[in-house]
Parts: C-alpha cells; sequence; structure tokens
C-alpha cells in the first residue's frame, strides 16, 4: 500500500519537476504522475528521461508511478485500474498543468486551462467522495486578476472586473472561478499563485526558458529595439526555489486549507535596472529604446519589429508593474518557517542572465 499518496498532473513541467524533485527528497510520499505520449516517447519514457536528468530515476516504480493521461479529456481518460488505484490511496492531489504560453489561443486556453480544471475538479470530487482525498492545490497565477489594470489583487478573492493582457490569464481566471465555487461546496482547496517564475536565487539555474525570457531574448540579441514602457516600472519575478518551498511549507499547513497564496517578490525589480546592466555589463547589447507608452505608435516601427512587436504584445502587461499583490495570506503562514519572502534585486537579475549566458540561452 502507497503512504501518502500524491496525485500530480503538470509533473513534467518546469515547477512540477522541481516540486516532485523537492518532494522526493524532503518527505517519504509517493507519488503518481499524469504524463501523456509526446515527441515520440511514451508517458513512462518521458518521465523516465525526467527523472534520469536529475538522478531521481531509482524511485520509478516504487515511489514514482506514471499514469497515462491528458486533462482535456473527462477523467483525464485514465484507465480504470488506475482510477481505482487513485481512489484507493491518493490523499493529496496537486493540479499543475496548464498551457502557460502567453500567446495561446483562446480555444487552446479555454481547453486545457478551463476545461482541464473542470476535468481535475470533477476527479477530486469522485476521490473525496469514493476515496482518501484530503487536499485539492492548485497552481493558479497572481495575474490571474489581468496585468493590464493599476489594482491590488487581494489573495482570498477574484475581482469583479479584471483586465486582461491575453487568453492565458482570462483562462486562469475562469478555471479559478471554478476551483473557488468546488472550495465553496466543500473541497479542502489550497490556491498558489506565483508570478513570473525565473531561475534558481543563487544559481540562476532553470529547466527550461520559458515566460519572461523568451521576451528578454528579443531585445538582447536586436530583434526589438523599442520598449513602451517606464524605467521606473516594476516587473514581478520570483525565484523558482521560492516558488517550490514556499509550496510545500503552505501545503504542509493545515491552515492553508480554503486559502489562497500569493508566491511573489514583495520589491520586484524595475525595468530600469534590467536595461542598466544590459548597457552596463553586456556590451554586444544593442540599445534599447524606452517610449512612453502614450507615444509609442506601432505604426511607427518597421514591418519586421511590427510582425515581431505584435507576438510580443501579450507580454506588455508584465512590464507595467500596475497590479500589486497582497501578501499577508503567505507571510503569515511563511512566519517561523525560515522560509523569507524572495529578493530579487540587482544582483539576481545579474545571477539569472549570467546563467542564460552561460548554458548559451542568450548571446551577448
Ligand atoms: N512558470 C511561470 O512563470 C508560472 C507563473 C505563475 C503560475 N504558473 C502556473 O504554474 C503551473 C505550472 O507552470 P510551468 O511553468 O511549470 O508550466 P510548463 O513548464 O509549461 O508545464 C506545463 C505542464 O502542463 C502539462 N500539460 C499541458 N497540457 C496538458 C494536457 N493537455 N494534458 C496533460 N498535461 C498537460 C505539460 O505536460 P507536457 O510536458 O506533456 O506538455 C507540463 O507538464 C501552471 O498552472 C501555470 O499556470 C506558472
Amino acid at each position: 500500500m502507497a503512504r501518502n499518496l500524491i496525485f500530480m498532473t503538470g509533473a513534467t513541467g518546469v515547477l512540477g519537476q522541481e516540486l516532485v524533485k523537492e518532494l522526493l527528497k524532503t518527505t517519504d510520499v509517493e507519488i503518481a504522475v499524469l504524463a501523456r505520449a509526446k515527441n515520440r516517447m511514451t508517458h513512462k519514457e518521458r518521465v523516465e528521461k525526467i527523472l534520469t536528468s536529475i538522478g531521481l530515476d531509482s524511485h520509478l516504480g516504487s515511489r514514482i508511478h506514471v499514469i497515462e493521461g491528458d486533462v482535456t479529456h473527462h477523467k483525464f481518460g485514465i484507465k480504470k485500474a488506475d482510477l481505482e488505484y487513485l481512489e484507493h490511496e491518493c490523499k493529496t492531489f496537486y493540479h499543475i498543468a496548464a498551457l502557460t504560453a502567453l500567446n495561446g489561443t483562446e480555444k487552446e486556453c479555454q481547453q486545457i486551462n478551463v476545461g482541464g480544471t473542470e476535468h481535475a475538479l470533477e476527479l477530486a470530487w469522485d476521490l473525496k467522495k469514493k476515496g482518501k482525498l484530503e487536499r485539492f492545490i492548485y497552481f493558479s497565477t497572481a495575474f490571474v486578476a489581468g496585468s493590464v489594470w493599476d489594482h491590488c489583487s487581494k489573495e482570498d478573492e477574484l475581482p469583479a472586473k479584471p483586465v486582461f493582457a491575453n487568453y492565458y490569464e482570462s483562462s486562469k481566471y475562469k478555471a479559478e472561478t471554478k476551483v473557488r465555487e468546488a472550495m465553496a461546496k466543500g473541497l479542502p482547496v489550497t490556491i498558489i499563485r506565483p508570478s513570473i517564475v525565473v531561475g534558481h536565487s543563487e544559481t540562476g539555474e532553470v529547466s527550461e526558458f520559458n515566460v519572461i525570457y523568451p521576451f528578454i531574448k528579443l531585445f538582447a540579441h536586436g530583434v526589438l529595439s523599442k520598449i513602451p514602457t517606464h524605467p521606473e516600472n516594476t516587473f514581478n519575478i520570483v525565484p523558482i526555489d521560492f516558488v517550490i518551498k514556499a509550496t510545500c511549507a503552505i501545503v504542509k499547513d493545515p491552515r492553508s486549507v480554503n486559502k489562497a497564496f500569493h508566491v511573489v517578490a514583495p520589491k520586484p525589480p524595475s525595468i530600469g535596472m534590467l536595461l542598466k546592466m544590459g548597457k552596463e555589463d553586456y556590451s554586444a547589447v544593442p540599445p534599447i529604446e524606452v517610449i512612453d507608452p502614450k507615444h509609442f505608435s506601432k505604426s511607427k516601427m518597421n514591418p519586421q519589429e511590427q510582425m515581431v512587436f505584435s507576438m510580443m504584445e501579450p507580454y506588455l502587461g508584465y512590464l507595467n508593474g500596475q497590479l500589486t499583490f497582497d501578501t499577508t495570506n503567505t507571510r503569515e503562514i511563511l512566519r517561523g518557517t525560515g522560509i523569507s519572502m524572495p529578493k530579487t534585486d540587482d544582483a539576481f537579475l545579474k545571477t539569472l542572465v549570467r546563467y542564460a549566458v552561460k548554458v548559451g540561452y542568450l548571446a551577448i
């Protein structure tokens, strides 16, 4: 019989991988991970490859169990025997899977983020009613409140009229609404809301350069040269190790049931800090012009820049720092755990960029 079985979606992604690693290293839990076949690899081969790359493949079959499925299907399309296994053993369900591309289409975001969460909730209710489920942990995003407006987002509510920059944000809003409805009906839910997740606080290391990194690359490599923002505007990034450690501490604490937690930087860096570093430390970075958004016009760009800029529009809300985050719940629950809110200062930015350069992601 499995001890404290966790069921996790999204375990092959950036955050899921790190969470699996942390749980294997710091607890004795067993984890059943949902995975799908992709890139000519079976669901099992993919998980095995990831575990091998982090030196934890010896746990496959003993502490890690792989279940085939896709969140867009009813009950994730999980086979009957695997569903019965989860019914018998699963105590904690982490729903992490999502389409995280900020330029995802409305249909894709609806299908994976909203539909996927509906299917997760349906399964969670079954596991609670027929089985032993005690907790449902949902990975939302701090930008569930919409990144393009001047608002202080509270942890235990969703704004009535958010302003979104892209379908990722609006779909995560709809998904969190569904999760909150389930919570109101008695599902024991904890909601984790990270901001933009970046590399490790000390090494800058990250398994994949997603979300904000491609945006930075376009400027660092000179594909884009004009940015509509103000140097003093901030962008809320959060180191991955803080997100993982804070999540584990939050979930461990029974006070976290039926609450949401902003896992964000209390003092986010400014655009000016990033530009100054590029200019001073990396002579290969071409000049970047900051333009007041009021005077910015896409039509003044050359056709190539316009094309690239259109692809980048969904990201712009993240550079404007008008959405801010209340962190009362997170601070309260982390008090006394030894985990401090993350520092995202000039030195941290340097660490992130140094790592991206070292592994060849940024050629500057
Ligand atoms: N990264 C951030 O900056 C950030 C910030 C705030 C919140 N979040 C939230 O945190 C969670 C994890 O983010 P991440 O950065 O780790 O994402 P990621 O690296 O893009 O990974 C996404 C995960 O979702 C899985 N997935 C996507 N579609 C699926 C489907 N149809 N069926 C089954 N699995 C599917 C992927 O599986 P495959 O490997 O099979 O594609 C992968 O495991 C998401 O809910 C995201 O909204 C992330």
